[in-house]
């Protein structure tokens, strides 16, 4: 009676466990940081790329924010077939979050 029990008891800590699982799944809890390395590390490298590697503290956040609703990367290039605008939006939450006057600067970027 005591195995049953506990056999049950763990089946249940086991599905709620699993539960964020369902609610969020692999592919949406990926963060503006996978996306920047994903994305923007396709051209950005420091080997090899066809644009030059950075990290968030290449602008402080207010240029991060410009540099994205302004679109700026267009005059560039236009990544709109590599880059969602769904994902844009997370890597400028990540850029700004980590920018050079932010609270969590964060140096180490592309490779
Ligand atoms: C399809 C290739 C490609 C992708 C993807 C890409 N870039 Fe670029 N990016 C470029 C090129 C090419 C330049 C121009 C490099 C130069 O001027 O030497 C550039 C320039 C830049 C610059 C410098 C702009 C300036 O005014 O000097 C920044 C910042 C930048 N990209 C950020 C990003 C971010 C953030 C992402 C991801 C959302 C990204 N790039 C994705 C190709 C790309």
């Amino acid at each position: 009676m005591i195995k049953k029990l506990s056999f049950f008891c763990f089946v249940v800590v086991m599905l709620v466990l699993a539960v964020p699982l369902f609610l969020y799944p692999p592919s949406y809890t990926a963060d503006g940081e996978t996306f920047f390395n994903l994305r923007c590390g396709l051209c950005h490298k420091s080997k090899g790329g066809e644009a030059p590697a950075f990290a968030p503290v290449k602008y402080a956040s207010s240029q991060w924010e410009r540099f994205f609703s302004k679109n700026k990367h267009q005059r560039k290039k236009d990544i709109s077939a590599e880059v969602s605008p769904e994902e844009i939006e997370l890597i400028k939450q990540y850029l700004m979050k980590h920018a050079a006057d932010s609270d969590r600067p964060i140096a180490a970027g592309l490779k």
